[in-house]
C-alpha cells in the first residue's frame, strides 16, 4: 500500500475521459483501490476517483457518514443518505428526480477552495465491487452529491465546471467571513471534506 500523489486542477489526467475497467477482480485493480483508499483517508477526503492519482480508469471510492445526513429524516430514508466506504468500478448513474440543490464542495485536486455546487438530490447508481459483485444503491443528499462529484472526475469534470455562480467559489480560509456576510445566521452549513 502507498499514499499516492494527487493530481491538481490543470493536469490533463483530470480532463480526460477515464477508461472502463475490463476486469474489476484483477489484482492490479485491488492494488490501485487499496492505494486510493489509503490516499483518501490520509488526505481526510470523502471520496477519490482514480484519475486523481494519475490512473485514468473508471474507479471511485467514497463514503457518506451518518453525521452528514439531515437529522429530521426517518430511518428508512436515512439509509439512502449514508454509505459505508464504497468501491465502485465502472459506475453508472440514473437520476431519479430533476430536483437539484446547492451545497458546498471541496476537491482534493482543487486544494484550499470551496464552491457551492448544484447537484441532483436523488439518484440510483450501479457498478461493480472488488470481488466483481454488482453494486446498486439509491443515494440522496450528501451521498448523492459525493457520487456525482466522483463520477464527474471520470468524465474529466471538476466541480467548478458545475457551478452557476462563481462568486460562490471561495478560499476555505474565507468561508466564515463569506457566510457571515451572505447568509442569515445558521442557514448554511460549512462542509469540510474534500472529494
Ligand atoms: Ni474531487
Amino acid at each position: 500500500m502507498a499514499i499516492r500523489k494527487i493530481a491538481r486542477m490543470g493536469h490533463p489526467v483530470l480532463q480526460g475521459v477515464a477508461k472502463p475497467v475490463p476486469d474489476p477482480t484483477a489484482p492490479e485493480v485491488k492494488a490501485l483501490v487499496r492505494d486510493m483508499i489509503e490516499t483518501m483517508i490520509d488526505a481526510n477526503g470523502a471520496g477519490l476517483a482514480a484519475p486523481q492519482v494519475y490512473e485514468p480508469w473508471r474507479i471511485v471510492v467514497f463514503q457518506a457518514p451518518p453525521e452528514r445526513a439531515p437529522e429530521e429524516i426517518d430511518e428508512e430514508e436515512a439509509f439512502d443518505h449514508t454509505a459505508p466506504l464504497t468501491v465502485l468500478i465502472n459506475p453508472e448513474i440514473e437520476i431519479l428526480s430533476e430536483e437539484r440543490e446547492k451545497g458546498w464542495e471541496g476537491c482534493l485536486s482543487v486544494p484550499g477552495l470551496r464552491g457551492a455546487v448544484p447537484r441532483y438530490t436523488a439518484l440510483r447508481y450501479r457498478g461493480y465491487g472488488l470481488d466483481g459483485e454488482a453494486v446498486e444503491r439509491v443515494a440522496r443528499g450528501f451521498h448523492a452529491r459525493v457520487v456525482q462529484h466522483e463520477c464527474d472526475h471520470l468524465d474529466g469534470i471538476l466541480y467548478p465546471q458545475r457551478m452557476d455562480d462563481l462568486t460562490e467559489l471561495i478560499f476555505e480560509t474565507e468561508a466564515k467571513a463569506w457566510l457571515a456576510a451572505r447568509e442569515p445566521a445558521g442557514e448554511t452549513q460549512e462542509e469540510n471534506a474534500d472529494a
